[in-house]
């Protein structure tokens, strides 16, 4: 067992002092994450200390590409990585925020229509906060990972023999009339929280960005991001806005088209949406910031996911790539001058969707146990 007095009759050196203690556990008090709703207290809606419910969610990295100037050019193309939240996408961000609001206010249920992301958070916030989850998924068109998370987390998931857009209207029509909180991004409290990922933004860089790309769905997120570059420019924290650079999937992409798209198909399953929410808000920070809503082709999607994957180390899903592929189309385009500062919200990580990675890559080679059969494979 040894001397259970320890150390104690060695006079401690002058920097061990109790005062030093007190110095050096308020140092790393400061560095703890304490999620978004206590982090971005004065930018956010109030909610009462006992009602936050976080997983601790945001502070994502924002990871600078090294390896594709070939691909993109002489630019400052930065990465945030929203996949390193805790349920692995953005989503954590709004849901906190909701969650949180909905506790606050008495509610002891939430409900969301979802292409995965929304009902894996909306799942784990809820079971975080000890309400319940009700989830709508489009059957048989979500990504695994997001499946068993919502499954995990103890949600009531109902698979829609519909689309996304058909199982948000019948969520909205079911909130209207019975006692449960909508946490779909029509929810001002999602938007909120959101924004908080531009704040990052400009607190990693030390101003904002020339560019922000981003891809669109519900068109929600872009929407929260020039909320909240807007919101830092009103303070006086940052001196300029970029412009949104929004991408949908070509066979989803009723904003570039100007209609709905009643069966839209895209590899790219969460932003799988044709007629967004936030249709005309995403058209007005595309307006006001002077960028672009545009699209990319599946082949592109999927061409940027392992390019993203395979040469700067950073693994996304597919939806998430339209981003990346929007900047590469850009760059075609000539749009970009030397050390342009741009930033590309990778909204997803791409262990969400396993079926998709798998089916993209080179199968595995099989071979028997034994070294002279390995290495022979390896090519020595
Ligand atoms: N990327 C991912 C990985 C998403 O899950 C979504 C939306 C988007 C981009 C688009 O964001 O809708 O704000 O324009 N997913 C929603 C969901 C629709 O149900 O998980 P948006």
């Amino acid at each position: 067992m040894g001397d259970r007095k320890g150390l104690s009759h060695i006079p401690l050196p002058i920097s061990y002092t109790p005062s030093f203690w007190r110095t050096s556990v308020q140092a790393i008090k400061t560095g703890v994450w304490n999620g978004v709703i206590r982090e971005f207290y004065d930018f956010l809606p109030r909610v009462k200390e006992d009602a936050i419910v976080t997983l601790n969610e945001g502070n994502t990295p924002l990871i600078e590409v090294k390896n594709l100037r070939d691909i993109v050019g002489d630019v400052k193309l930065y990465l945030k990585y929203e996949g390193l939240n805790p349920t692995g996408s953005f989503k954590d961000r709004g849901m906190t925020m909701a969650v949180s609001k909905a506790k606050d206010d008495g509610s002891h249920a939430v409900i969301c229509a979802s292409t995965g992301n929304t009902s894996a958070a909306a799942a784990a916030y809820a079971s975080r906060g000890g309400l319940r989850a009700y989830v709508l998924i489009p059957a048989g068109k979500i990504a695994l990972g997001k499946l068993s998370q919502a499954m995990m987390h103890g949600a009531t998931v109902v698979q829609v023999e519909g689309n996304f857009d058909e199982a948000l209207s019948i969520v909205k029509d079911i909130a209207k009339t019975y006692p449960i909180t909508l946490v779909n991004s029509i929810n001002p409290y999602r938007l909120e929280g959101q924004k908080t990922a531009a704040f990052e933004v400009c607190n990693h860089l030390g101003f904002s960005p020339i560019y922000h790309f981003l891809p669109v769905g519900n068109a929600g997120n872009i929407t929260a991001y020039w909320n909240g570059y807007k919101e830092y420019r009103g303070r006086g924290i940052i001196n300029t806005l970029p412009k949104m650079m929004g991408f949908e999937a070509e066979g989803a992409a009723p904003i570039v088209r100007g209609y709905p798209i009643k069966n839209p198909e895209t590899v790219a399953s969460a932003i799988r949406i044709g007629n967004p929410s936030s249709w005309q808000a995403a058209v007005k920070a595309r307006d006001e910031s002077g960028g672009v809503i545009d699209m990319v082709s599946d082949d592109e999607i999927i061409y940027a996911y392992k390019l993203l994957a395979s040469r700067e180390g950073v693994f996304c899903e597919p939806a998430s790539a339209a981003s990346i592929a929007g900047v590469i189309k850009m760059h075609k385009k000539g749009i970009f001058k030397n050390g342009d500062t741009i930033v590309c919200t990778l909204t997803g990580h791409g262990l969400k969707d396993p079926d998709t990675a798998i089916k993209s890559s080179d199968k595995p080679i099989t071979v028997p146990a034994e070294l002279g059969k390995v290495v022979k494979v390896l090519g020595f």
